[in-house]
């Protein structure tokens, strides 16, 4: 093929090469800048209505703390080491807030609703806090409610088939802060101590 032919071929495909580098390097702009990655991974979306059952057994929804930021958490209570961790700190850490841990509500939801019953829940939680509310329900409605939090848990089997009741639950350990109007503020660190649990939560808080 003489030179003359080739040439503009040549300069056609360097234009679209140096187009699609363009639109390479815009999109990866855009994943990386932080408003939009929110939007691509959408974690603006976690969080959402619910429907459990409180500590003495009646349903409940997330409406009965309207106007509340909701400090939420799910573990279980037969946890042996994280839960009962977290859970101590985020009660330390309300406790800290001073004047701004009236408009908090930490909530924790079992994952585990089979031996995590509201009577259970609700004393493990008030052993950790006046303040903290245990909630459970069906294992649908807690399923149902890990899944609107993007929260991950696997039941194991348990080790000695004659206790069927000797299990453990993997699960994701992450604490959400929603605000009043119900939409996802920001995730808590689950593993922080509680005063700098306490300064992360405030500064959310206008
Ligand atoms: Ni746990």
């Amino acid at each position: 093929m003489p030179a003359q032919q080739k040439r503009p071929r040549q300069g056609i495909a360097a234009i679209f090469a140096l187009l699609g580098g363009l639109i390479l390097a815009v999109a990866g702009w855009m994943w990386l800048s932080p408003g939009m990655s929110q939007r691509v991974t959408g974690q603006a979306g976690i969080g959402g209505p619910f429907e459990l059952v409180n500590g003495d057994g009646k349903p409940v929804t997330e409406r009965a703390w309207q106007g509340k930021y909701l400090l939420v958490y799910f573990g279980y209570t037969f946890c042996p080491d994280v839960c009962p961790t977290t859970l101590n700190e985020v009660a330390g850490a309300m406790e800290q807030l001073g004047p701004k841990t009236d408009r908090v509500q930490p909530l924790f939801i079992t994952v585990d609703p089979k031996r995590d019953t509201p009577a259970v829940v609700k004393q493990y939680a008030a052993a950790f806090s006046p303040r903290l509310v245990g909630l459970t329900g069906t294992m649908e409605q807690v399923s149902k409610a890990a899944r609107a939090y993007r929260v991950f848990f696997t039941l194991h089997a348990p080790k000695d088939a004659a206790r069927p009741d000797e299990y453990t639950v993997d699960h994701s350990s992450i604490i959400y802060l929603m605000g009043p109007d119900g939409r996802f503020v920001a995730p808590i660190r689950a593993d922080l101590a509680a005063d700098a649990m306490a300064k992360d939560i405030a500064r959310h808080l206008p």
